[in-house]
């Protein structure tokens, strides 16, 4: 059965958010004007969004409040084939259709990451027998996910991570996909996935594309490559995700020349651009706020405004809006976590909900973007 949307009512996921003045809509803030972001995007054409957890929005008003005024775009990671199927033979919508439904509800496309990524299968995929049973599981995953939800999805993340310049084989990372079934397995999901949906944008998401050192100009080139093979064997594919995992120390890499060039090379392939999940790393900054504020902000409006200027990118995404809720703050890799033992103040907002420097970049970025 698919995804059935009017089950769900605004009233039911956000009560009395009209009574409360802090992000309401009609409140004067401290931008000295009443546009949050998502206003401000769509202005310009453009959507921008975050991560999003179902959790905090039905718990945290504030923080619902928070990704309403900013956000026309919900990103959803809950979706993972790990999580979804954790049998072979069921598939639970449980988490994600309410999550779809809130999108909905407050006026957001709704994107999804991701139906494959080697870090989220599920065990069971691994054990698969051979190759024809593994073909067979990874269409029956994409078909029954992509069916569920056609017509409510903006975009999916058909592959996650699927590059990988050293030590990969030919250029493909070794995942459980490539093992069982070669690098057709790319063209097999964005196919299964254009059968069931002909509306998502089906996007392949890397990472580590974003600077120019070798490493990162040998993933564009394979990247570009890669989508010239789809081309020629017209596979459906749409766009392409730029994690944007960003980091103060990156900008002496960041080069806004061959970045813009990087993105024209893939625009002028006919494919859109998503910028997936923006953050800045802070752990090479100053422990004094204000300073690593200002440098994390000042790498978001450099990067965002070479990404806006090509007319191909479609989206912006954080990977969260606040401190309070990030992979970073959380220091879920030793390379996050600062020496001074001082939290990581990656994203627009601080962890009480308050605008910081990155936010005002952000908006000033789509305030200078053309129109999209
Ligand atoms: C991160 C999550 O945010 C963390 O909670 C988790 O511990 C690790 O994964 N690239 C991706 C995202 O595509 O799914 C990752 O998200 C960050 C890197």
């Amino acid at each position: 059965m698919g995804f059935i949307a009017s089950r769900f009512s605004r009233r039911g996921f956000l009560l009395g958010a009209a009574s409360i003045g802090a992000f309401g809509a009609g409140s004067k803030d401290s931008c000295g004007d009443n546009l949050g972001l998502r206003a401000t995007a769509a202005s310009k054409g453009l959507l921008f969004g975050s991560l999003m957890r179902l959790s905090s929005l039905r718990e945290d008003t504030t923080y619902a409040l928070m990704m309403e005024r900013e956000c026309n775009l919900y990103v959803c990671a809950d979706m993972h084939w790990r999580l979804v199927a954790p049998t072979p033979t069921a598939t639970d919508f449980s988490k994600v259709d309410p999550a779809a439904a809130w999108a909905q509800a407050h006026d957001m496309r709704f994107r999804g990451h991701a139906l494959l990524w080697h870090l989220q299968t599920p065990g069971w995929f691994k054990e698969l027998p051979d190759r024809g049973a593994a073909v067979a599981a990874l269409q029956a995953h994409i078909h029954t996910m992509c069916t569920h939800f056609a017509g409510a999805m903006q975009s999916w993340d058909v592959v996650n991570e699927a590059i990988m310049a050293n030590g990969g084989m030919n250029g493909l990372r070794k995942t459980v996909f490539l093992e069982k079934i070669g690098p057709e397995y790319l063209d097999i999901a964005f196919h299964t996935a254009r059968e069931a949906d002909d509306k998502a944008l089906l996007v392949l998401n890397e990472p580590a594309v974003e600077y120019d050192y070798l490493g990162s100009r040998q993933r564009r080139r394979l990247l570009l490559d890669l989508i010239d093979g789809f081309k020629r064997r017209n596979t459906p594919i749409d766009a392409i995700g730029i994690q944007s995992h960003l980091a103060t120390q990156g900008s002496k890499h960041l080069d806004d020349r061959s970045l813009a060039d990087f993105l024209r090379e893939v625009s002028d392939r006919g494919l859109k651009i998503l910028v997936t999940e923006l953050d800045v790393i802070d752990q090479a900054s100053p422990s004094n706020v204000a300073t690593r504020d200002a440098e994390v902000a000042a790498m978001y409006k450099r990067y965002l405004d070479v990404v806006l200027d090509n007319k191909a990118t479609v989206a912006v995404a954080t990977w969260g809006l606040t401190d309070r809720d990030s992979w970073i703050t959380r220091g879920d890799e030793p390379g996050f976590r600062r020496a001074d033992g001082l939290p990581a103040r990656p994203l627009p907002f601080d962890d009480h909900y308050s605008r910081k420097p990155a936010y005002y970049a952000v908006a000033e970025a789509l305030k200078a973007a053309p129109a999209h």
